[in-house]
């Protein structure tokens, strides 16, 4: 006979309580999407728009996992993170997808020795975050999801839709508590190397796709982020902001995100306060240019071109 989680609080919830009890920590839900907005900025430094926070909270309302899509540095992982962590008022669990991730390293697995010992039981059971977060009532952020197989995604999805694990070593089914235990999934469509997703798990999520933000939503994400001093003057930032969206609709293969964005202006203040200034200057940002913005050999000359080009002086090569 399988046993129902509800009725039952045996040693598998006591374990999860006592291993991941005190990492998923608890805040105010906040489930309007306005509000989340201003929380998103304030407390976790992160511009969303309202309505895609709507957007998400509405799939987690119709209990839907959501697929954010976009390039690399548009804030796919931590938006996603953060705006779990507020739907549920828990943090979520992040789980970095990997081709040979399955089953028994998300939902649980047996201590080997203690198998041994005293078979395969609650006792020897130890719980992974899968479970864990259901049994929480928190979120699950599953990152990279293209990076991992078919029947690991299937799976996801199988729990997903039914809000339910069932582990039959231990002739047990687990069940969703509340509405806090939601998923995310992330995805890169355009890097290279990765599964596709098959149309099953398509037809079943939600997608939201992320884009390079416009250039005023750029610049205040990089003044969120940025240090507060040394300064970077408007002039200093639009260079930025310039450079950055031509590398975008040129040919290479690794296009800055806003995280780059980011980078290049904490780097060059950095080195402008190394050197005692209270200013960034061009030449603080055409130092640590090529470092932050060339990320494959390949791509060096456009890089390091389009610099020169909108800071008008050559980057330095390091
Ligand atoms: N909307 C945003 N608000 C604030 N910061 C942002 C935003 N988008 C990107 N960033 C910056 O980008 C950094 C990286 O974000 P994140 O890792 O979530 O991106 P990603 O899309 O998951 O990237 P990757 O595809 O490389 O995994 C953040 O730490 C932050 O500096
Ligand atoms: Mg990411």
């Amino acid at each position: 006979m399988v046993q129902e989680s509800r009725e039952v609080l045996g040693q598998v919830e006591r374990k999860v309580e006592e291993i991941y009890g005190d990492i998923v920590e608890g805040r105010v839900p906040v489930r309007n999407p306005r509000l989340a907005a201003k929380v998103l900025e304030e407390e976790y430094k992160l511009v969303v728009d309202e309505r895609i926070i709507a957007l998400i909270f509405a799939a987690f309302s119709n209990q839907r996992p959501v697929l954010i899509e976009g390039p690399p540095g548009t804030g796919k992982t931590e938006i996603g993170e953060a705006v779990l962590e507020l739907w549920s008022g828990k943090k979520p669990f992040v789980l970095p997808c990997s081709e040979n991730y399955d089953e028994y390293k998300v939902i649980g697995d047996f201590h080997p020795v203690m198998a041994m010992k005293k078979g395969f039981n609650e006792e020897s059971f130890i719980p992974r975050p899968l479970l864990a977060a259901m049994i929480l009532d928190t979120g699950v952020l599953i990152d990279e999801i293209r990076r991992s197989s078919e029947d690991f995604q299937n799976m996801l999805l199988d729990v997903a839709d039914k809000r339910r694990i069932i582990v039959p070593e231990l002739k047990r089914v687990f069940k969703a508590r509340g509405s806090g235990f939601q998923i995310v999934f992330t995805s890169n469509p355009e890097d290279i190397g990765q599964n596709d997703l098959s149309d099953a798990f398509l037809r079943r999520v939600i997608r939201v796709r992320f884009e390079y933000p416009p250039r005023e939503v750029e610049e205040r994400i990089v003044r969120l982020r940025a240090l507060e001093d040394p300064v970077i003057t408007p002039g200093a930032m639009g260079l930025i902001l310039e450079t950055v969206k031509r590398l975008r609709s040129s040919g290479i293969i690794h296009k800055p995100g806003s995280a780059e964005s980011v980078m290049w202006a904490r780097m060059a203040q950095t080195v402008a306060r190394l050197r005692g200034s209270s200013e960034v200057t061009i030449r603080d940002l055409a130092t640590v240019a090529p470092s932050v913005l060339v990320k494959r050999v390949e791509d060096a000359e456009v890089v390091e071109r389009v610099i020169s080009e909108v800071l008008g002086v050559e980057a330095d090569r390091y």
